[in-house]
């Protein structure tokens, strides 16, 4: 802590705090200072400037970092993620090599259900104790906020543990962790034939459970054929904006599901994956103030076609991009490999992914007075790249891990 000077910048990036998500052009402006300083005080960016005019009248800094040749950044933020669950599915993926598809797989006792099963025999303290293990390592990859969502509890008492860690996190962890509540995440086994049933059961004890313990801040449904429909979703969003909690939606992973038009219905603050679009459904969404979160890893992971990232930008679409860190689609929390692969498979140019990836995954928390671009008032949450011939290097040599150092909170936990 203290004061922190770091000089010598080559480019210090993220200098802009837009009021409203970037869309259009402004996605592709980093805002950019060469040859630059930052100057960090206690757990905040106090002030930046040009080496020609630095700064003065401040007290002797307590550290002082030469970051000749180097890039400064704000840290990732990353707004979906299912970093709470008991165990890893690599045997799915086995199966999925040797050509299962997700009926067969199911059928095996695999999928979200059996991370439910595993997280229903998982104590509250071991599913904290991995959960808190995958955050540091998110966190020296150069992840400075994030949201963690419930949903392979799928019964009362399950989700609840699942929140009750998530808040343990929030606690404890040096960045900006945001909680949603996914009960819709997929129909337990005891309710494959009584999906009402089990909609009645989140909506009457979990959903007013969850709300007593102040335990979300926001809900979100997987909105998807054999899931939850569309009257589910706007059914189960309006039951949580009772309780204040606003919705993230998992929309158009597979089909043309009506997860859009339910989000941009109900307010949501963020849709999700939107792997599968029409020309309507991009227009109704550029149209909202409803963020597109693009989780490329999981089309990536699953062999499917990618978000179609240009065309949502170029109709003015708020996009956001996510890591979707879960078990069974994306396996990898690795913001770096997300930014890199918006950029190679999804065309999407290296300052639109930075900004999807930092302010708009801020908004896309709601975290964007707190992170999401070096503001002066705002977290000292950045990440010093390696050296680099130009900021477009960075996803570029998308093998090789470019974060040098990473400051949270005003303090190095990479370096
Ligand atoms: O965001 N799409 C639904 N849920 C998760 C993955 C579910 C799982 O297989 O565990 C996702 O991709
Ligand atoms: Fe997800």
């Amino acid at each position: 802590m203290g004061v922190t000077y770091i000089k010598n910048i080559k480019g210090l990036t993220g200098l802009s705090d837009p009021q409203k998500p970037l869309r259009g052009a402004q996605l592709n402006d980093v805002q950019e200072a060469g040859d630059a300083w930052l100057l960090i005080q206690n757990d905040r960016i106090h002030a930046y400037g040009k080496m020609s005019a630095p700064p003065s009248g401040m007290p002797e800094p307590d550290e002082v970092v030469d970051a000749a040749g180097r890039f400064v950044l704000p840290a990732w933020c990353d707004s979906h993620t299912h970093l709470v669950f008991a165990a890893s599915r690599e045997a799915e993926f086995v199966d999925k090599i040797k050509g299962l598809s997700y009926a067969d797989i199911a059928a095996k006792g695999g999928g979200i259900l059996n991370s439910a099963r595993r997280l229903q025999q998982t104590t509250e303290d071991e599913l904290f104790d991995l959960a808190w293990q995958r955050l540091q390592e998110l966190m020296q990859l150069g992840t400075g906020a994030i949201e963690i969502k419930s949903g392979y509890g799928l019964s009362l008492e399950a989700e609840l543990k699942m929140l009750r860690v998530i808040r343990r996190i929030k606690e404890k962890a040096p960045i900006p962790v945001k909680a949603t509540f996914l009960g819709a995440h997929a129909y337990p086994e005891k309710y494959r034939e009584d999906h009402e049933g089990y909609i009645r059961l989140l909506l009457e004890e979990m959903l007013p459970a969850v709300a007593a313990e102040g335990l979300a801040d926001y809900i979100d449904v997987f909105c998807e054929k054999g899931f939850f429909s569309y009257g589910d979703t706007i059914r189960i969003c309006e039951a949580g904006a009772k309780y204040g909690l606003k919705a993230k939606i998992h929309a158009n992973q597979l089909n043309l599901s009506g997860g859009v038009q339910a989000g941009v219905k109900t307010g949501a603050v963020s849709v999700d994956h939107l792997e599968t679009m029409d020309d309507e459904t991009i227009n109704l969404l550029a149209s909202s103030d409803t963020i597109g979160t693009l989780l490329p890893t999981a089309a990536f992971f699953l062999r499917m076609a990618y978000q179609p990232a240009r065309q949502l930008i170029d109709a003015g679409c708020a996009v956001a991009l996510a890591s979707d860190f879960n078990p069974g689609s994306s396996p990898s929390g690795n913001m770096n490999f997300v930014v890199a692969l918006s950029c190679m498979q999804m065309k999407m140019l290296p300052a639109e992914a930075i900004n999807a990836a930092t302010i708009n995954g801020a908004f896309a928390m709601e975290s964007q007075t707190e992170v999401g671009s070096l503001t002066p008032g705002k977290r000292a949450n950045l990440i010093i790249t390696r050296p680099m011939p130009s900021l477009e290097y960075f996803p570029y040599a998308f093998g090789t891990n470019l974060v040098e150092k990473v400051m949270l909170s005003g303090n190095f936990i990479r370096q």
